[in-house]
């Protein structure tokens, strides 16, 4: 009988109702100005290309703005350090912010927690877009701060909210669309950012204040979408509310089974005590997962791909490529290319081994860049070769190492340690983004054309350790996840006895209000 019911609750799920597009587009526009600001701080670099060695900055022309005191031109280190600061700061911001979603998540709720989160894309956009006027480098710095806590919260709320309101058999390719989103950004900020659009240096105050478009977008649309019911219910016991979004975001007026899904994962979910993030390292129950967690984010931030990302016009450059804008928009296409390639195999494939396929696949690209850039001097057309390496590394990036970590984490722990993990997880996730936006000028200076070895070892590292460590996830429940880690924990035994015993009463009282 339930699993008839099931199926016939698949079936209806599967319409996507003009209400559903509408809120889960409202919601990746957030993943959009994320991918956006990590794009457009790439072009801004190259304003007056006049200097081989150190593309003048961007920020030189802020820090020199002041014409009418002459000063010194600002020495070379000292630029090289305010520009990799006003990347890098950026995912400080993140860093913090990505570590309160859970917290204002559950305080605001999901839909309010977003519209209240634009006030930091419209402070940052609007700080950045005023730097040039205002002649002030500190200007740009803060507003990259600013827009950088932005994206933080963006890249919590927005899977978060997604997941919540798609239908069970729509939840991966949706949950995919915030990637999607992430990568369209990034596109659109390096088109964007040509200079026969708005990367000159007049209107490079207009590509990253530009920004506050799609907030403002997103802030007339967000009203007219539902609150994540799964919030309302299970969270705020708000039935009612919870019932009319259902029926909203279905286009179906009979919800009760639905609700009676939802009524089982409040059970669980007040059955599991509140894991702190203490107790996730602490216990052996979850000690393995949370290493996971935090190493499959690592393996996607220290793969180096934002060093491309952040920096790819000096490094076209250093290839000796003709066009480097050019190129970066080509990498950027390709990013969006396998994104879409990815959403088709990730079902069917698994997620361990697209991962295994990426990271060795940009680990091969890796150093067939390192060895071309090494014989650029002698061998003119390597530059096409170190190209195209790029342009591979990028798209192994996306099979795996892209979109997986992100919804791996949520599938490796069920209700009760979620939030905890996924604040540990995006914590690492922008920390390691925040090292190679701060640390691979300097590295790429010292190394030269090696630098990309250094990506080469850690990509064969998180390779190894995926091969041993990382267990396949596709198609399992989460108890079936937890089961994996936790064989020989007497906690989980007790606790999945506890979970046994209240799926029977659930059923039993879903059946009893059916007979009622
Ligand atoms: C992922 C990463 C982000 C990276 C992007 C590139 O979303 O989290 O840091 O820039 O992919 O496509």
């Amino acid at each position: 009988m339930v699993t008839v019911r099931c199926c016939v609750l698949v079936c209806a799920l599967q319409t996507v109702t003009g209400t559903l597009a509408l809120s889960v587009f409202t919601a990746v526009l957030g993943s959009f100005q994320f991918g956006y600001n990590i794009g457009v701080i790439n072009a801004p670099q190259k304003v007056r290309p006049t200097c081989t060695h150190q593309p003048e900055l961007l920020i030189q022309s802020s820090a020199n703005w002041d014409l009418e005191f002459p000063i010194d031109p600002i020495p070379s280190s000292t630029l090289t350090t305010l520009w990799s600061l006003s990347v890098a700061i950026f995912s400080i911001g993140g860093m913090i912010s990505s570590f309160c979603v859970g917290v204002i998540s559950e305080w605001l709720g999901r839909r309010k927690a977003m519209l209240i989160n634009n006030l930091f894309a419209f402070i940052g956009g609007g700080l950045m877009g005023m730097a040039k006027i205002s002649r002030s480098f500190e200007m740009m710095i803060l507003g990259r701060f600013v827009i950088g806590a932005y994206c933080g919260l963006a890249s919590g709320l927005v899977p978060m909210y997604v997941g919540e309101i798609a239908p069970t058999s729509l939840r991966g390719a949706l949950g995919t669309l915030h990637q999607l989103a992430i990568v369209t950004g990034i596109l659109m900020a390096q088109v964007l950012g040509l200079e026969s659009l708005l990367g000159s240096e007049e209107l490079w105050p207009v590509l990253v204040g530009v920004t506050v478009l799609p907030t403002v977008l997103q802030m007339v649309l967000l009203p007219f979408c539902p609150e994540s019911p799964r919030f309302l219910y299970i969270i705020r016991s708000q039935e009612h509310h919870a019932k009319s979004g259902l029926r909203r975001l279905t286009g179906r007026q009979e919800v009760g089974d639905m609700l009676a899904e939802m009524k089982e994962e409040k059970r669980r979910m007040d059955m599991e005590r509140k894991v702190s993030i203490a107790e996730l390292f602490r216990s052996p129950m979850y000690r393995q997962p949370i290493i996971i967690a935090i190493l499959l984010q690592l393996s996607q931030q220290l793969s180096g791909v934002n060093a491309i990302f952040y920096y790819s016009t000096s490094i076209f450059q250093k290839a000796g490529v003709q066009s480097p804008v050019y190129a970066t928009i080509g990498a950027g296409v390709v990013n969006c290319a396998f994104t879409v390639v990815s959403l088709f195999l990730v079902e069917r494939t698994g997620r361990r081994t697209l991962h295994m396929l990426g990271l060795s696949g940009m680990c091969g690209c890796a150093i067939v860049m390192t060895m071309a850039l090494a014989l650029l001097d002698s061998v003119p057309w390597m530059s096409y070769i170190s190209m195209l390496a790029i342009f591979g590394f990028v798209a192994f990036f996306e099979v795996g190492p892209g979109p997986i970590p992100w919804f791996f984490v949520a599938e490796l722990f069920s209700q009760g340690p979620r939030p905890a993990a996924m604040a540990v997880a995006g914590f690492a996730n922008w920390t390691a983004n925040f090292v190679i936006g701060f640390g691979f000028q300097y590295v790429a200076e010292l190394c030269g054309p090696y630098v990309f070895l250094i990506f080469a070892a850690l990509l064969l590292f998180f390779l190894i350790f995926t091969f041993f460590r990382v267990p396949e996830t596709r198609g399992k429940t989460f108890d079936q996840i937890s089961n994996t880690f936790s064989k020989h924990s007497p906690a989980m035994i007790d606790m999945d006895l506890d979970m046994e015993l209240g799926k029977h009463s659930t059923e039993l009282d879903y059946l009893g209000e059916e007979g009622s």
